[in-house]
């Protein structure tokens, strides 16, 4: 092990140099003009995996966005790991707020900066040199690997489900491991055992044919931006909770372990509040703000848009308004019922003097990983040896939709092991990953490959 740990310490520069040249790659999923960057991602992400000393690399094509598949399988009797990861990234805009180029990696204090550095190249990467690592000073794995990397995470994963069902024997594994999330805090490993699920909708309201002169008609309509406003307004009630009819009818309550354990976990509400520059935190009375975030579901309005919003002033009464509304969903809520309780409940308060149509984007399901599982034992194990320090167990608030198809078409549970850290601005300008981390992060990964077969021994259901 030491050799190994020692074969990453002096092939430090060139993994850094290496991890420069795939963030370099504008892999935008959700934007046309960046296709032929995420196709071009996708090969490198194969050539790597080769380089590295995967076998059977292929680049799957999809209705959408490559997907890349390798394995390893040379550990006969040793479990068998599915590793998954994104290559693909969210847009940058605005990108004048970036202190340097989102797509030029760069080094400031003790952080990489470059969209998709933690959401989730780098992770992904993290995971690629723990591979070449081991390899490299073993000649082979102590775990059977399979890896998939795709290109349509950001946009919903559209056409892994298809993918999935379609190459259940190859997929064939133990368990699922993703490098997608983060740790509770910098110095402070977890492992995280939960996932919120998403219902994203888009609600156009509609109100005159065309746009109007503001002084001519104004007092004349209702303005849709003005009724799309009050809708918008009344999805909250004065508690913080979301008032879409039957929105919580499935929501599981949180044990009264989980709550207990979740105050013990090192957290300061002023310190979260000063950090994101708010006077004071919101939400839904009567839960701590990481209930809020881990265990309860939530709506947000992600954007507004109608009317005159260039430069300079233009008295317009707008012909339509819109809004893209989000819904993160928790255990036992379905994103499709969601999405039915949201059109239904607008349909319901919308005024007669407008047009209202609600449209869904796309949904995924919350996931829920069992603590006691070996997987999630040799990840603690892994985190303890990589960090020198004993991990927390927590959830997150973000969505990994594939998670539970994992579960569902290939009966996999999965291990969260994240790397990045919540303050690291994913999806946001100056993304960032911890160096710290990420040399810590090939580490545990080098360890979870080594813990694996020993947990797998004590605990691991019987192979199929
Ligand atoms: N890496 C995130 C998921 C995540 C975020 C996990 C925070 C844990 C903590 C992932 O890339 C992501 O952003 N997913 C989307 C999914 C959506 C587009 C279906 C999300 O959560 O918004
Ligand atoms: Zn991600």
């Amino acid at each position: 092990m030491q050799q190994v740990i020692s074969y990453v310490d002096s092939n430090k520069d060139r993994y850094l140099s290496e991890l420069k040249e795939f963030l370099a790659i504008p892999s935008v999923s959700s934007q046309k003009n960046h296709d032929a960057d995420v196709r071009r991602c996708a090969q490198w992400v194969a050539d790597q995996m080769k380089t590295v000393g995967m076998q059977n690399t292929q680049v799957f094509e999809t209705p959408g966005h490559p997907i890349v598949y390798s394995d390893w399988r040379g550990a006969p009797g040793k479990p068998t790991i599915l590793f998954y990861g994104h290559y693909d990234v969210q847009p940058v805009d605005p990108v004048n707020l970036w202190t340097s180029p989102p797509f030029e990696a760069t080094i400031r204090g003790e952080n990489l900066y470059a969209r998709g550095s933690a959401d989730d190249k780098g992770q992904v990467f993290i995971h690629l040199k723990a591979i070449e690592a081991y390899m490299k000073n073993h000649g082979s794995l102590p775990i059977n690997l399979k890896m998939i990397i795709e290109g349509e995470e950001e946009v919903g994963s559209e056409n892994l489900e298809d993918f999935v069902k379609q190459h259940k024997d190859l997929l064939k594994a133990d368990l699922v491991l993703i490098s997608d999330s983060s740790m509770f805090a910098k110095g402070v490993p977890s492992v995280c055992y939960g996932l919120r699920g998403i219902a994203y909708m888009e609600v156009e309201v509609s109100g005159p044919n065309r746009d109007l002169h503001s002084g001519s008609f104004g007092g004349s309509v209702h303005n849709p931006i003005q009724a799309l406003s009050e809708i918008i307004a009344s999805l909250h009630d004065k508690n913080g909770k979301v008032t879409v009819q039957g929105f919580y009818r499935d929501v599981r309550p949180l044990s009264k372990a989980e709550r207990a354990a979740y105050k013990k976990l090192p957290w300061n509400d002023k310190k979260y509040a000063k950090d994101l520059g708010v006077a004071q935190l919101y939400g839904e009375k009567g839960f701590t703000t990481l209930e809020r975030l881990w265990a309860r579901p939530t709506l947000e309005c992600n954007g507004i848009w109608g009317g005159y919003i260039e430069e300079g002033a233009k008295t317009v009464l707008p012909s339509k308004g819109f809004a893209k509304i989000s819904m993160r969903i928790v255990p036992d809520q379905d994103s499709q019922k969601v999405a039915r309780l949201f059109e239904k409940h607008l349909q319901k308060i919308a005024p007669k003097t407008v047009d209202v149509k609600v449209r869904a984007l796309h949904g995924g399901e919350p996931a829920i990983t069992p603590i006691e599982s070996p997987g999630v034992q040799a990840a603690v194990a892994a985190l303890e040896k990589g960090f020198g320090k004993k991990p927390l167990y927590q959830r997150e608030g973000g969505s990994i939709p594939i998670v539970v198809q994992f579960k569902k078409i290939l009966g996999l549970d999965t291990v969260l092991l994240g790397f990045g850290l919540p303050d690291e601005n994913a999806h946001a300008p100056d993304e960032h990953i911890n160096l710290d981390n990420f040399f810590g992060g090939i580490r545990t990964s080098v360890h979870f490959y080594e813990e694996l077969p020993h947990h797998w021994k004590n605990g691991g259901r019987k192979r199929k």
